[in-house]
Formats: C-alpha cells, sequence, structure tokens
C-alpha cells in the first residue's frame, strides 16, 4: 500500500485545522509538516508549538520534515510535540548516523533526506539504519516548485539499492507531485508522496486526493 503525505505548506495557515481535517476526511495517510529556518533554505515556516497543535487536531501520522541547520538542537523538541516520523537532511549535519539513531532513541520513525544534487553514496553506511529515505524532487524552501526530471533515474537506483540490500526503508518523494508527474513516480518504485500544492490549491482538496490516490494506488507491473 503506497502513502500520500498531504503537505500542509501549501493549506490556508489562517484556517489549518480545518483544511487537515479536510485532507483527512479526503483520504490522505500522513500529514507532512515543513519546517524551515530561513538559513538551510531561504524560508521560515514553523516551529514545536505549531506542531503540537496539528498534533492536538488529528490522529493521522506527522511526518516532520527538518530543513534547518544543525537539526540536532531541536530533535528531541520535535519528538515532544508529536512528530511520528522525523526527517533530517544529510546536509545539515556532521554527524548523520548519530542523529539518525537519536530519533529512533526518542521513539520516532528516522528519515534521512537527500537535496537533488546530493549524491546516493551519502547513504551507504545509514540505508540499514533508516526507516525512510526522502528524496526532494525539487531544491527544497517553497511549494508549487516544478518537479525535476532527472531525478527519476535517482529514484529507480534507490530503489534498487534498497531491494537489493533487502531493506525496510521506505522511498519517498517531495515536491512536485502532481497528477501528471504521479504516475512515472509509481512506476519508479516510490512507497510515499508528498504533495502540498496538488492537494491544498484550486480549493477542492477532496478532488484533488481523490484524483492522486487513484492514481498511487494503481497496480503496476
Ligand atoms: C519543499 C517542501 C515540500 C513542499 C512540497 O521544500 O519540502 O514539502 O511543500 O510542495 P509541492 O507539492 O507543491 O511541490
Ligand atoms: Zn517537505
Amino acid at each position: 500500500m503506497r502513502i500520500l503525505s498531504a503537505s500542509i505548506l501549501s493549506a490556508d495557515f489562517g484556517r489549518l485545522a480545518e483544511q487537515i481535517h479536510q485532507a483527512e476526511a479526503a483520504g490522505v495517510d500522513w500529514i507532512h509538516v515543513d519546517v524551515m529556518d530561513g538559513l538551510f533554505v531561504p524560508n521560515i515556516t514553523i516551529g514545536p508549538p505549531v506542531v503540537a497543535a496539528i498534533r492536538r487536531v488529528t490522529k493521522l501520522p506527522l511526518d516532520v520534515h527538518l530543513m534547518i541547520e544543525k537539526p540536532e538542537r531541536y530533535l528531541e523538541a520535535f519528538v515532544e510535540a508529536g512528530a511520528d516520523w522525523l526527517g533530517i537532511h544529510v546536509e545539515a549535519t556532521l554527524h548523520l548516523e548519530r542523529q539518525l539513531k537519536r530519533i529512533q532513541e526518542l521513539g520516532a520513525k528516522a528519515t534521512v533526506t537527500l537535496n537533488p544534487a546530493t549524491p546516493l553514496e551519502t547513504l551507504e553506511y545509514v540505508l540499514d539504519e533508516v526507516d525512510m529515505v526522502l528524496l526532494m524532487t525539487v531544491n527544497p524552501g517553497f511549494s508549487g516548485q516544478k518537479f525535476i526530471p532527472a531525478m527519476l533515474a535517482k529514484i529507480r537506483r534507490l530503489r534498487r539499492m534498497i531491494d537489493e540490500r533487502g531493506g525496510q526503508a521506505l522511498l519517498q518523494v517531495d515536491g512536485g507531485v502532481h497528477l501528471d508527474t504521479v504516475d512515472q513516480l509509481v512506476e519508479a518504485g516510490v512507497d510515499v508522496f508528498v504533495s502540498g500544492s496538488g492537494i491544498f490549491n484550486e480549493n477542492d482538496i477532496f478532488e484533488n486526493v481523490r484524483r492522486l490516490k487513484e492514481k498511487i494506488n494503481r497496480k503496476h507491473p
């Protein structure tokens, strides 16, 4: 079963609880929360108090994507706030292996995340330990960017790496996941699809989710 994770970065923050309820009713599987610090990425978004508030309005798993420098400073705060999955970027910390383990020790699932230009080789010594790998399919910072086509080959290669090792890690993608890009992502072997503008834009959350899920869950050889 593939998973659709709704990125609230594209939601109307003034009506966040309502929009999350709509996404949940429409059938999204997880809520994806983008945390940005204005350093690792140019944008600034939200911190642990908002994650805690979201935790109170939904039972869905919270998939928290940290786009912050030195994420080790905040792992505990985000797990305490209610993150079920906590993702850190390989580019943002010197002691990656230690921080991924720490996330698991704190009781959350650990996601290791790669920017588009970061090679898969950086995963070599952590791949067997992590719960999920997130491949960015846009440069992080904003919703509504275009999917980078060169990422397809990277996704396929990671799929092979995980399968050849008999690995358990889920393969997640984030950025530019829309009705017109999702089929090729299903074929490339993605397990978890993050979508922001594909769900919250146009104001028809229900229809957006229905159409995305139909594609995501279709069988392919
Ligand atoms: C980008 C964020 C994404 C973003 C995706 O830095 O990590 O989660 O919200 O938005 P779309 O689906 O619109 O590309
Ligand atoms: Zn994200």
